[in-house]
């Protein structure tokens, strides 16, 4: 199950990734009996949403869950589109973006720590038809 998330600090301890709240983002968290085992912080700014970052706990990988926090964000706005930035070693992360119609757009030079980050992006008319 798919719901927002108002408990910050116990996202905040899932992994190195430090969500902090501002007038524009949204957690939402996927449950699992009652636990939550992935997050994705995104911002909305009016018709474009930026995906902040993505993450399911180890034990809950490889099973759409990923895949479905995004599909939950496509699905529930009118946006015109989507961008994130991603590692460019970051294989996993790539190739999900890339099953939900994202394509590289950009690169941004040194971007995590003197290695290089995508820029991507979907489009709202890749949904519609
Ligand atoms: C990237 C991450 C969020 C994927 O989560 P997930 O729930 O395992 O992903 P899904 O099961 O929804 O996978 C959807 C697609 O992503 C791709 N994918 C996911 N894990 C992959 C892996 N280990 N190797 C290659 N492709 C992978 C596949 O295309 C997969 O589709 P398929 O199952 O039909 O092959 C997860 O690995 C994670 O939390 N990584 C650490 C945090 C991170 O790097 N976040 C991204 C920051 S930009």
């Amino acid at each position: 199950m798919i719901k927002k998330i108002k408990d910050i600090d116990y996202i905040n301890n899932l992994s190195n990734y430090k969500v902090t709240l501002n007038n524009f983002n949204k957690v939402i968290g996927y449950y699992f009996d009652n636990e939550i085992v992935g997050f994705l912080d995104y911002s909305v700014m009016y018709e474009k949403i930026e995906i902040n970052y993505i993450f399911v706990i180890n034990e809950y990988r490889k099973k759409g869950i990923a895949y479905n926090l995004i599909k939950y964000v496509i699905d529930n706005y009118d946006f015109e589109n989507i961008t994130l930035e991603v590692n460019i070693n970051n294989i996993s992360a790539i190739n999900l973006y890339k099953k939900l119609g994202f394509n590289i757009i950009g690169i941004r030079k040194k971007y995590y720590n003197g290695v290089d980050g995508y820029l991507m992006e979907v489009k709202h008319d890749y949904f519609s038809n």
